[in-house]
């Protein structure tokens, strides 16, 4: 009896210890290969043609982030006041409406989150989205496209306005090619 007892809990300690050598295994293969998103919001598609090579580098997946009501080419009309944009951008507390949510973004361990650079800053459709998902405990990396401006501002907005969120350093992709991509990528150790 005593020999059946240290044989079955010598059995039960190589189990345990086995399934916590895989338990370990698969955290390890989850962090060498985290699962990506490519979230984008794009007015025109310059945002969209630098999400889809961003995508295709990383193996990411692409997820368009689309306004309820799409923006037509008089709500983008920055000499304009009273434009959609310029009344959305006006107010820090627009926060347009999306047309769906990312249902199974849990599933992913690092979201990319781009954009057109507005007014030297994110869209506000850019807020909803972030309001409108858990992105706690992920790796949030912004990118942009713009007609001249720097990322910076923007980036720098949205951390000060989601500091709970684990921000990485973004990228401004205007006209980026693949090589330069994957040296940003190898910065943030993706
Ligand atoms: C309302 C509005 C505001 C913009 N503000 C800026 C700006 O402040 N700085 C800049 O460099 N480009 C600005 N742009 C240009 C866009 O950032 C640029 O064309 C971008 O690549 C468009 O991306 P999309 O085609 O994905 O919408 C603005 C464009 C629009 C429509």
């Amino acid at each position: 009896m005593y020999k059946f007892v240290l044989i079955l809990l010598s059995v039960v300690g190589m189990v345990t210890a086995s399934c916590a050598q895989q338990r370990q295994e698969n955290m390890k293969k989850e962090q060498s290969n985290p699962k990506i998103l490519v979230a984008y919001f794009s007015a025109t598609g310059t945002t969209a043609r630098a999400a889809k090579k961003l995508a295709d580098v990383t193996g990411g997946e692409l997820y368009a982030i689309t306004p309820a009501q799409p923006y037509t080419s008089a709500d983008l009309d920055w000499h304009d006041e009273q434009s959609r944009s310029s009344v959305e951008m006006n107010d820090s507390k627009a926060r347009p409406a999306l047309k769906g949510r990312k249902e199974n973004i849990a599933d992913y361990d690092v979201v990319f989150i781009g954009y057109p650079i507005w007014w030297n800053l994110a869209p506000r459709i850019i807020n909803t989205f972030i309001e409108s998902h858990d992105l706690k405990g992920k790796t949030v990396t912004p990118f942009a496209t713009s007609g001249g401006s720097t990322l910076a501002e923007s980036a720098t907005s949205l951390k000060k306005t989601y500091p709970a969120l684990n921000w990485k350093e973004g990228r401004l992709l205007n006209h980026t090619d693949e090589q330069s991509i994957r040296a940003w990528l190898d910065e943030l150790e993706y």
